[in-house]
């Protein structure tokens, strides 16, 4: 029989129950889910560190990040951690370019823009590189780095002793942090990244390596939309993303497949891994603005202006229509039967494909409409074009100089991703002992990588050549 008494201690209880769920529920979201956005008062540091919404579901701890290249130097390509993988690490700074850490709970390391879409560029091997940002990465691993992560989490000394040893050597951290880390972020962390793999990239061993500066597009249709495997090959060259203003009314990606430069902004973030979720609008339109002006860098090494001179008529009458700002074709698509490049790209994103994204955030104000399929690639404009080598949407042709040689003249294999310039030919030292070393053998022959096609200026006599790429130099 409940007396007034035994009820009053029932509730008393309760309330201490209660209290102490709030308090636990409380003390987990701050420990584990409470963002706290790193704010840059400069765009060029905010495209450079600043968040996309990636960490929340899919960011890796901090402290764990930092430790995985100490425990496994031998799943890196070479030395020096995550800069094996290509990244451009300046110095002084807590992660390299295109790396965030952002607290959600506890600090989380993401991915943003500036990982793909920064290059690095020396003018000697002992040079310390320069970094222009907005340009295509020529020496970043997005495969390398994710790769890494699987090959770490696979392995048996991914455990909460190893990873803890390392990490209080350089940091001490506190016991109620320590408890969490060793009981739930370490083992969480680890189910999370096989998870990732086996959810997100099981697609990927079936398709050619893709190589520093260049990806895949399956994870649009695979790892954001979750479309079923169709076994195509979206291999495909980081494109540059700076003076968008100028390139208003261009269709958008090297086939063309949006036609606003919003919803290839904000679709990139959810390839990089931000969710309906987590994705940040604000910070996204930041990025955009910014990317509106940003002009495409100059070319920094001498120019001959009389060769370049000539040139420029040469381009006028063969280029000019496809390639200059105002051209009838510039900014548009050219079908693939008519330039002639590899097509895996364009095949690889099919109008089913394009209508379910269209659909895929209905209801988010967000939301896409302008995707679409094509049947080529898009004639882009030429700015900056002397720091977007390998050329062509597959990045198979190493220079300028070799794309104006027909195809059996352009290099079947050469080596992508060392960053020291060749000022002769116009691109990337592709070739010899430093770049066989440090680079990565892009082989023609592989399917999705074919140098073939877009012969324009392919018969050109030898000096009008010589003069189109010092005219290409200046653009
Ligand atoms: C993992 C590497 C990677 C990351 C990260 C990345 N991009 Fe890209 N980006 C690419 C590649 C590769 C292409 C070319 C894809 C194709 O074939 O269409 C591209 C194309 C683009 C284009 C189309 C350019 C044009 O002129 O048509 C835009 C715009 C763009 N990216 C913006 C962004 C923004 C903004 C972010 C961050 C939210 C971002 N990208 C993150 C690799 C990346
Ligand atoms: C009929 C239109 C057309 C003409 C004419 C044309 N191009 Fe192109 N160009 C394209 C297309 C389309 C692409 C993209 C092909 C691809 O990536 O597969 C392209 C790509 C390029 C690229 C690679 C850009 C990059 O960022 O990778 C360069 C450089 C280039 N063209 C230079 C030239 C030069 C120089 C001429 C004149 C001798 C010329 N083009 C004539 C349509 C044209």
């Amino acid at each position: 029989m409940s007396t007034p008494q035994t009820r009053s201690r029932r509730l008393r209880i309760l309330l201490v129950v209660l209290l102490l769920a709030a308090g636990a529920g409380f003390f987990t979201w701050w420990k584990l889910f409470r963002r706290v956005p790193t704010y840059y008062a400069s765009p060029e540091e905010h495209f450079k560190y600043g968040s996309i919404g990636v960490e929340a579901p899919a960011g890796i701890p901090y402290w764990i990040w930092l430790v995985l290249p100490r425990i496994f130097p031998d799943k890196l390509p070479g030395p020096g951690g995550y800069i094996a993988l290509g990244a451009s690490w300046e110095m002084g700074r807590e992660v390299p370019i295109g790396f965030t850490k952002e607290i959600v709970g506890i600090p989380r390391v993401g991915v943003n823009c500036a990982s793909c879409h920064t290059a690095s560029v020396r003018t000697t091997p002992a040079d310390a590189p320069k970094f222009y940002l907005g340009a295509p990465s020529s020496r970043f691993q997005a495969q390398g780095y994710v790769r890494f992560l699987f090959a770490c989490a696979h392995d048996p000394r991914f455990n909460s002793a190893t990873i803890m040893r390392e990490i209080l050597a350089i940091y001490k951290m506190s016991w109620v942090d320590r408890f969490l880390y060793r009981y739930l972020i370490i083992p969480f962390t680890k189910r999370q990244i096989l998870q990732t793999e086996t959810r997100d990239y099981y697609w990927m061993p079936e398709r050619p390596d893709w190589g520093p500066g260049r990806t895949d597009m399956n994870p649009f249709q695979r790892q954001v939309m979750r479309l079923p495997d169709d076994h195509t090959i979206g291999s495909t060259d980081v494109m540059a993303i700076w003076n968008e203003r100028a390139h208003e009314g261009f269709f958008h990606h090297s086939d063309g497949l949006n036609t606003t430069l919003v919803e290839s902004v904000r679709s990139a973030a959810l390839a990089a891994g931000a969710t309906k979720s987590s994705i940040d609008i604000p910070s996204l339109d930041r990025v955009q603005a910014w990317l509106m002006d940003l002009p495409a860098p100059k070319y920094p090494y001498a120019i001959d202006a009389a060769l370049a001179a000539r040139g420029r008529a040469v381009f006028d009458s063969q280029c000019a229509a496809c390639h200059a700002f105002g051209g009838a074709r510039t900014g548009k698509v050219v079908p693939v039967s008519e330039v002639g490049t590899d097509r895996h790209r364009v095949d690889h994103w099919p109008q089913s494909s394009a209508d379910a994204f269209n659909h895929w955030a209905d209801g988010y104000p967000w939301a896409f409409h302008h995707f679409r399929s094509s049947n080529g690639y898009v004639a882009l404009a030429l700015d900056g074009v002397w720091l977007r080598a390998p050329y062509l949407h597959n990045g198979s042709v190493p220079s300028l100089t070799d794309l104006l040689e027909p195809q059996e003249k352009r290099p079947k294999v050469f080596y992508r991703g060392y960053d020291v310039y060749d000022q002769e030919h116009a691109g990337f030292v592709s070739s010899g002992a430093e770049a066989e070393r440090t680079g990565f053998r892009y082989d023609t022959a592989v399917p999705g990588n074919s140098n073939q096609g877009h012969l324009y200026g392919t018969d050109l006599p030898a000096a009008d050549k010589r003069a189109l790429v010092e005219y290409m130099k200046t653009l």
